[in-house]
């Protein structure tokens, strides 16, 4: 029988337990042993391994974080750390591993496979950062996490006749942000893709707030790094009192969405069917809708659009 290993790597994201889940579960139904590997690729080198059956699996589907816990892994990035892997790979004699994360997790799987131990990478990050994909898992959580978020800000921001400035995740992407803003009713959304015009921004509050408007809401993606200087230019810009909220990692956690748990399903059912074929090195994603699957080089190479109709669509609705 074909035995494999599941491991979460890089940031956790809502969805990571159902996709755990849904590998072990699929695998066992084939006849495959499975091994869940702790902390990453840490785990792997420090031979932090669990036998996995179908119960360990229990009651974890709703569950935001991993089970199997999470870390970065700097040894992993050079060849000795990776040849150590291998090895341990073959010492527990494993036939493949599925490994949950980001890009910089994908390039060690792409390694590891290159060593002859055959690895699937499932896209888990709330950041939707991922080119070879439409969606990442846990992006959905994260997204609804920040709404509810900003409404709350919004109450508050309303009773003071203030601007509030939110800071939402994302790393060097806006994805979160525009989606949020635009789900949030933002006067303004700031990213790292777009050029944005904070006087012309001020101007339009301006503007509004002599036809009665009095409170407002600026989505800004962190990957543009000037939350605190963006807030105090606006009001000194426009006189209206303004707070920054950076929300941080309350985005990271929570029960998974109906979304999030049912395409980390798909994502890890779809990844044992690859390895139970000996199939290696490559990323599950999510294309025009549907689950496939792409070379992990490949994979790294793409590059994805930003959302520019629903930024030009925020834009031409938000006052
Ligand atoms: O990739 C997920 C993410 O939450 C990013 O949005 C953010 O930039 C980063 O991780 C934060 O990393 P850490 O949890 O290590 O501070």
């Amino acid at each position: 029988a074909k035995k494999i290993g599941v491991l979460t790597s890089g940031g956790d994201a809502p969805g990571m337990n159902a996709a755990v889940r849904a590998v072990c579960r699929a695998a066992l139904a084939r006849g495959m042993e499975v091994v869940g590997i702790k902390r990453g690729y840490n785990g792997l080198l420090n031979g932090e391994i669990i036998e996995m059956n179908a119960r360990t699996v229990s009651n974890i589907i709703q569950r935001g974080g991993t089970c199997l816990y999470t870390a970065r892994c700097p040894e992993f990035r050079n060849k000795e750390g990776v040849q150590k892997g291998a090895d341990k790979c073959r010492e527990i004699g494993l036939d493949g591993i599925v490994v949950i994360g980001g890009d910089g997790s994908f390039r060690g799987a792409a390694d590891l496979s290159a060593m002859g131990i055959p690895c699937i990478g499932l896209p888990g990050t709330i950041d939707n950062d991922i080119s070879c994909t439409e969606y990442t898992i846990g992006y959905d959580t994260a997204m609804n996490t920040a709404m509810e978020m900003i409404d709350k800000i919004r109450d508050t921001a309303q009773s003071h006749d203030r601007c509030s400035v939110v800071e939402v995740m994302g790393r060097n992407a806006g994805y979160i942000a525009i989606n949020v803003g635009l789900a949030v009713g933002a006067e303004a959304v700031i990213t790292p893709e777009e050029d944005y015009d904070l006087d012309a921004i001020c101007a339009k509050m301006q503007k509004v707030m002599k036809s009665g408007k009095t409170h407002f809401l600026i989505v800004v993606a962190e990957g543009v790094g000037k939350t605190e200087e963006i807030t105090k230019l606006i009001q000194e810009k426009t006189g209206v009192e303004t707070r920054a909220t950076i929300l941080g990692h309350v985005q990271r956690g929570g029960s998974p969405t109906v979304r999030d748990r049912v395409i980390a399903t798909q994502m890890g059912y779809h990844a044992v069917e690859l390895l139970e074929k000996g199939i290696g090195n490559r990323v599950v994603g999510m294309r025009d809708n549907k689950i496939y699957d792409v070379d992990i080089q490949e994979a790294l190479s793409m590059t994805k659009p930003f959302e520019d109709e629903l930024y030009a669509i925020l834009n031409d609705t938000a006052f």
